[in-house]
């Protein structure tokens, strides 16, 4: 089977009705990410960036994966697919996704504060002060905070340098590395992005755009999609 690299952002999960960041409305509107998503601003004030992860884990919890989500499942019928998210839901193995790489970690995924190697499940929407790691440290959302390394990052690019199709979906591409992953693919290959707000980017003039929203525009490059698997 050919391999099929999706790389995804918020955008996937719109139509789910858990908010972007940074489109009208998004999250970085409400807070300040110094104050919830920086390993300063979990020293300076756990309980804020605690309160900010439970209230999208909570979202996320109410939230159901979209047809979005459900195409991408379904063409792993056709393609050996990997999907490497930005996001920290988990959508797209709830849609049935077999092969995902969080860039950025889960909302349901918390993990020591001085040993990354422990890393715990969440279950409900609640993390507390106080629910420590073995080694006794307060246990901390397991997510890439801005300033940190990324450490899926290298397996997501070998991933990307092996893939036949590549597709970007429902991400602005401002943020790096995760952005950068589009320069690992071959030059040669199919290469689709769906937005309703195609990025400017230098690497777009290589990318068939579909100007559209994730669900429409995977329904819309499905059957394409097959037809070159
Ligand atoms: N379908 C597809 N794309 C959509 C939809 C939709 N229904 N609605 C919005 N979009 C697009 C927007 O046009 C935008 O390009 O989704 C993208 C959302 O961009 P961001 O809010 O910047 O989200 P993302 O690109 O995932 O952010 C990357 O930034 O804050 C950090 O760690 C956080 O992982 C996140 C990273």
């Amino acid at each position: 089977m050919k391999k099929l690299v999706v790389l995804t952002g918020a955008g996937i999960s719109a139509e789910s009705g858990i908010p972007t960041f940074r489109d009208a409305g998004g999250l970085w509107e409400g807070y300040r990410v110094e104050d919830v998503a920086t390993p300063e601003a979990w020293q300076r004030n756990p309980a804020l960036v605690l309160d900010f992860y439970n209230q999208r884990r909570k979202r996320a919890l109410q939230a159901e994966p979209n047809q979005g989500h459900r195409i991408l499942a379904e063409l792993e019928a056709y393609y050996d697919v990997t999907v490497v998210t930005q996001n920290v839901d988990n959508l797209h193995e709830r849609a049935g996704s077999s092969h995902v790489i969080h860039l950025h970690g889960s909302l349901f995924e918390a993990r020591s504060s001085v040993d990354e190697s422990l890393i715990y499940p969440v279950n409900g929407w609640e993390m507390k002060l106080g629910e420590t790691c073995a080694k006794g440290s307060q246990l901390r959302p397991n997510i890439v905070w801005f300033g940190e390394p990324v450490p899926r990052m290298e397996e997501a690019i070998a991933y990307a340098a092996k893939a036949d199709v590549f597709l970007v979906v429902g991400t602005s591409l401002v943020v790096y590395p995760a952005a950068s992953l589009l320069y690992y693919t071959r030059h040669n290959i199919p290469r689709f992005l769906i937005d309703p707000n195609i990025p400017d980017t230098p690497a777009m003039p290589h990318f068939t755009c579909i100007a559209d929203k994730a669900s429409s525009g995977l329904a819309r490059i499905k059957p394409r999609l097959i037809e070159i698997a």
